[in-house]
């Protein structure tokens, strides 16, 4: 066995047996492989529309519902049949009965009434006991806080917020011996300047860092990569990459073993000003890309979408080793995107270098109905692939022939395919 993967081996082993003998979450599967459903994505016409029943139970070990609301500073459901939604997820169970549901409240739309709710300890009191009431009444497992984003004015409600639900959480707990509700949030930079990683260290059992929106044609008129691993040759100006912002994380004090690096399964793309003739990561652009035809987001088209206009505008793609992230051009658009092989290093690099593991946003961005012919969800399965323990003496067999990928994403030849990917049907090649 080569060294490397010895190591890793005993450090998973190691992160997992150190959370067993705390009994912290003693009963989530590590490494964790979390994934956001987005509760608007149902409303996607034709085969986008993405639903619990298009949910792989087997590719997550938490499946966290993005977005509930604050009404009245109660935790209430957004979507007219959210409640609903809990059920069908709660029943995925049967099929996974490791896997944990969490909700999510806060988003980039709905942080306002969040922080409302905080800035009074009234407020918090009502939201913190509707919480434990409505979790358990829809039987999930956890909250999930995605504050977006707590400035240095918030710091002291936003640490007060996570440790009034933390001890809430374990006093109920102990007052039910039900196991206790888990407690998460969604973080983006330090430099945000509303955290306490001490603080946080102590209450959160989760903390997924949002390591992608990095760039985006919001601030540039040249184009780069929205989640890129490593620093480039062309981030003098923005040191932010996956790497860097896992790393602060680490000295702020937060526990390794807490930290989900987050992969985005879309990408951001621009419009080029000189054509394919000038594509480079920081080539110069006029604007956001096209808007998705799927989602209706402009600046941002979901993986499946990515895979089918590369085969039909015959896009080319560079995979940038520096980055180790992958871009596709044609004359006119540009896109910044995970595959199959940006995810899969991404996620190997996380079991290097010992954290927790790693959470998708989101769910539906996959290409969940095989439009791209690689099967449903490559990259949750990449994912997947990339933290199992190789199989010792299991031989995978395949009910159809090995399935070629198309093009766009097979690595360069030097690259050779390290195991097989079992699909229901089929079998891909996996690198
Ligand atoms: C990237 O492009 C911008 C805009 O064209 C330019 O100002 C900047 O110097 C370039 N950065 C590097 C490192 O070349
Ligand atoms: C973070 O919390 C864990 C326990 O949950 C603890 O073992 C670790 O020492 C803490 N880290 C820091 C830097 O306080």
């Amino acid at each position: 066995m080569p060294r490397p993967l010895v190591l890793l081996l005993c450090l998973v082993y190691l992160s997992s047996s150190i959370l067993a003998i705390q009994g912290l979450d003693a009963e989530l599967e590590l490494p964790h492989r979390g994934c956001y459903y987005t509760n608007w994505a149902q409303y996607r016409s034709g085969m986008a529309s993405h639903k619990p029943e298009n949910i792989d139970p087997t590719l997550c070990t938490w499946i966290a519902v993005a977005f509930a609301k604050i009404d009245q500073n109660e935790l209430t459901p957004l979507e007219w049949n959210d409640e609903g939604t809990f059920t069908k997820l709660v029943n995925l169970k049967t099929v996974n009965p490791k896997l944990k549901i969490l909700l999510s409240i806060g988003g980039w739309t709905l942080t306002k009434p969040l922080v409302e709710m905080s800035s009074t300890a009234a407020g918090r009191a009502t939201f913190v006991a509707s919480s434990i009431k409505n979790l358990r009444k829809w039987a999930l497992d956890g909250l999930d806080v995605d504050w977006e984003f707590p400035h240095a004015a918030d710091k002291a409600i936003f640490s007060t917020l996570l440790m009034e639900l933390r001890d809430a959480f374990e006093k109920e707990a102990k007052e039910t011996g039900k196991p206790r509700l888990l407690l998460g949030a969604a973080v983006h930079l330090i430099s945000d300047g509303g955290f306490d990683g001490a603080s946080m260290n102590r209450t959160l059992d989760i903390v997924n860092v949002m390591v992608y929106d990095l760039e985006g044609p919001w601030d540039v008129a040249s184009v780069g990569h929205q989640a890129p691993l490593f620093k480039g040759p062309f981030s003098q100006e923005s040191p932010l990459n996956v790497e860097f912002i896992m790393r602060e994380w680490v000295a702020a004090g937060i526990s390794k073993a807490k930290l989900l690096l987050g992969l985005p399964l879309y990408g951001r793309g621009w419009l080029l000003t000189d054509g394919a003739a000038s594509h480079g990561l920081n080539a110069s652009a006029t604007g956001p890309i096209t808007m998705s035809a799927y989602t209706g987001e402009a600046g941002s088209w979901p993986f499946y979408e990515i895979c089918d206009r590369i085969v039909k505008d015959k896009a080319t793609v560079i995979y940038d080793e520096n980055i180790q992230a992958s871009y596709a051009f044609t004359n006119s658009w540009w896109i910044g995107y995970d595959d199959v092989r940006t995810i899969t290093t991404k996620t190997k690099w996380m079991l290097d270098n010992g954290f927790g593991g790693v959470y998708v946003w989101d769910l539906a961005q996959d290409d969940f109905f095989d439009l791209c012919g690689l099967g449903r969800y490559p990259l949750l399965k990449a994912v997947l692939a990339a933290t199992a323990a190789p199989p010792a003496t299991t031989t995978i067999t395949c009910t159809q022939p090995l399935k070629e990928l198309p093009e766009m994403i097979i690595p360069p030849p030097s690259i050779k395919p390290t195991s097989t990917l079992l699909h229901t049907s089929q079998c891909v090649p996996f690198y």
